[in-house]
């Protein structure tokens, strides 16, 4: 007895689509079912445009195939769906008389865990680099300002001791950002913290501060202890929360919610157990244009906004050997903190 061909593509670990000349997809197996979180019934007939947003990418693929008249590779597509989401995926084109087989190979995991560690690596050299202007602006500075106030006490006109009083103040004004931008010199002091005594007291001050904000609890009480820098953290989420509220203009819902994540990637490598808490506002969202650098410093879309409260909340993050991200749209933005359990950290 031979097994049936259908039954055979069934059974492979490699998603398998096939288009006909039209780019209509004529068969397809389970796996690339599972991959597209879509049955038999809805891909069949499709034209591949309606299940891969970007589409154009592999229709130029499937060109090149064709003209080559042999297998062609794209590796490391990003590919979005609008039933599955985004998909990280190789992809093999072959074509066969009119038709083209398409196998897409995940390399979801691998691919984040290098670009998240591509990305921090970088962020750290942005930061010591800034450190180190910021380090270079505040030397001057403090001379700039003992002069003014020199100058001050020798000046006898009002009118010309208001001119030493602005530069003072500004000079004053540079130097406190200054200081937020080099942030705190101090390692983390560590010491068994429990997450939720460190979100209660941030969520009070918040409170206090935003009267009409009403923020939610959906708290996992059965979460271990950390070893953590409490008051850092506290930092950390009053950045985030603080954020939030001003983006709802002090008025809406913020929810922290805490879990364990189970297998996730952080700075670089697979953790088995993590430590989330996410805080989820109801605002406006975070603006396309500037939501890929957030976490940069001086990136502010805020009246007034020095643009330093993500980057001191992702430094003290990464202190911790965690990581901090966000997804938002119109209505709800949700920032990630990610924080390793089960072992030590290990804290430069
Ligand atoms: N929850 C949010 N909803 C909408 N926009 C947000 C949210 N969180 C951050 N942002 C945007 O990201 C920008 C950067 O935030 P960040 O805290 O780093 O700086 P800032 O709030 O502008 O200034 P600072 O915190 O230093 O006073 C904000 O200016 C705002 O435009
Ligand atoms: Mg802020």
């Amino acid at each position: 007895m031979t097994l049936p061909a259908h039954k055979v593509l069934d059974h492979l670990a490699t998603s398998i689509l096939a288009i006909n000349a039209d780019f209509v997809i004529t068969s397809v197996n389970s796996s690339a079912e599972h991959l597209l979180r879509l049955s038999k019934r809805h891909i069949i007939g499709r034209e591949l445009s309606e299940l891969l947003t970007n589409a154009s990418l592999l229709r130029d693929a499937v060109l090149t195939a064709k003209n080559r008249n042999a297998s062609h590779i794209e590796h490391e597509l990003q590919i979005d769906t609008p039933s599955a989401g985004t998909l990280y995926v190789n992809v093999t084109f072959t074509p066969i008389d009119t038709y083209t087989l398409l196998e897409f190979q995940p390399i979801d995991t691998q691919l984040r865990i290098n670009r998240e560690a591509n990305m921090r690596a970088q962020q750290q050299t942005n930061r010591e680099l800034l450190r180190n202007l910021a380090h270079e602006i505040k030397n001057p500075l403090g001379g700039l300002r003992g002069a003014a106030q020199l100058l001050m006490t020798e000046l006898e006109s009002t009118g010309l001791r208001e001119y030493t009083r602005v530069i003072i103040e500004e000079a004053d004004r540079l130097r406190s950002l200054m200081d937020r931008l080099l942030g705190p010199n101090r390692p983390p002091k560590l010491a068994p913290t429990n997450i939720h005594r460190v979100l209660e007291r941030a969520r009070s001050l918040i409170q206090a501060e935003f009267t009409a904000i009403s923020i939610r609890r959906d708290y996992d009480t059965s979460l271990p202890e950390i070893d953590a820098d409490a008051e850092r953290l506290i930092q950390v989420v009053l950045n985030i929360s603080r954020n939030a509220a001003q983006a709802m203009q002090g008025k809406g819902n913020i929810t922290f919610r805490t879990q364990i994540a189970r297998r996730v990637a952080i700075a670089g490598r697979q953790v088995k157990l993590a430590l989330q808490v996410d805080i989820i506002d109801t605002g406006p969202g975070i603006p396309p244009d500037i939501i890929n650098d957030i976490f940069y410093p001086l990136v502010s879309h805020r009246e007034g906004g020095s643009g330093l409260g993500l980057t001191i909340a992702q430094g003290g993050i990464h202190a911790h050997q965690g990581s901090i991200d966000v997804e938002s749209q119109p209505g709800r933005t949700i920032f990630t903190i990610l924080l390793p359990l089960n072992e030590s950290p290990n804290l430069s």
